[in-house]
C-alpha cells in the first residue's frame, strides 16, 4: 500500500475506542479512557485515516500553556508503515505548534527510534531527564 489516500488533520475528531484498536494493533498496550481523558489538556493531535475512515496515524501534542509543546504517542499503523506516514503526521504536528506560537517541540524516545525522530522528523539530540515516579 502507498499513503497517497490517507487524509492528515489537526484536531480532528477521533474516539477512545480507535486510539485503544489503533494501540493494540502495534502490539501496544492501551489504557481504555485515557484518550477521553487526557484530550482536553492537548494544543492539539494529528489524525490520520484513510480513504475507508480507518484510522491510520496518530500524534498527540501536549504542552505548557506557553512556548513549549511536548511531541507524545506518535503511532502508525503497521499496514502503512515505513512509507512516510509517521513523518508526515509529525510535521503536521510540528507545523501547527509553530502557528499556534510554541516556540520548542520535544520528544523522547528509545534509541533504536533515533533514525526516525533525529534524521526522518528533523529533531535534534539533546540532554534531557527522565524519573520514573513510582520507583522513587
Ligand atoms: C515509530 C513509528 C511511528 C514510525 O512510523 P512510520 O510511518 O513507519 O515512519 P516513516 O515511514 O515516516 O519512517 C521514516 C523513516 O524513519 C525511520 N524509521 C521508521 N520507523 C523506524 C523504526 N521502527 N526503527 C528505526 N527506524 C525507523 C526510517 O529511516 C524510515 O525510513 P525508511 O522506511 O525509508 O527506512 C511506527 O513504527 C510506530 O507506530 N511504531 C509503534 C509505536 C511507537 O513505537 N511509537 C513511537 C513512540 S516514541
Amino acid at each position: 500500500m502507498d499513503n497517497e489516500d490517507v487524509e492528515i488533520g489537526w484536531r480532528l475528531p477521533v474516539a477512545d475506542a480507535e486510539i485503544v484498536e489503533l494501540t493494540r494493533s502495534h502490539g501496544g498496550a492501551p489504557a481504555p479512557g485515557w484518550w477521553d481523558r487526557v484530550s482536553r489538556h492537548s494544543l492539539g493531535w494529528v489524525v490520520a485515516r484513510d480513504q475507508d475512515g480507518l484510522l491510520v496515524g496518530f500524534v498527540n501534542v501536549a504542552w505548557d500553556g506557553g512556548d513549549h509543546a511536548f511531541l507524545i504517542d506518535t503511532k502508525t499503523r503497521p499496514s502503512h508503515q515505513r512509507h512516510g506516514l509517521g513523518t508526515a503526521v509529525v510535521r503536521c504536528a510540528v507545523d501547527q505548534a509553530k502557528a499556534a506560537g510554541c516556540e520548542w517541540m520535544f520528544v523522547d524516545f528509545e534509541p533504536q527510534l533515533e533514525p526516525f525522530y533525529l534524521e526522518s522528523c528533523g529533531f535534534r539530540a539533546t540532554p534531557a531527564g527522565l524519573i520514573h515516579l513510582p520507583g522513587i
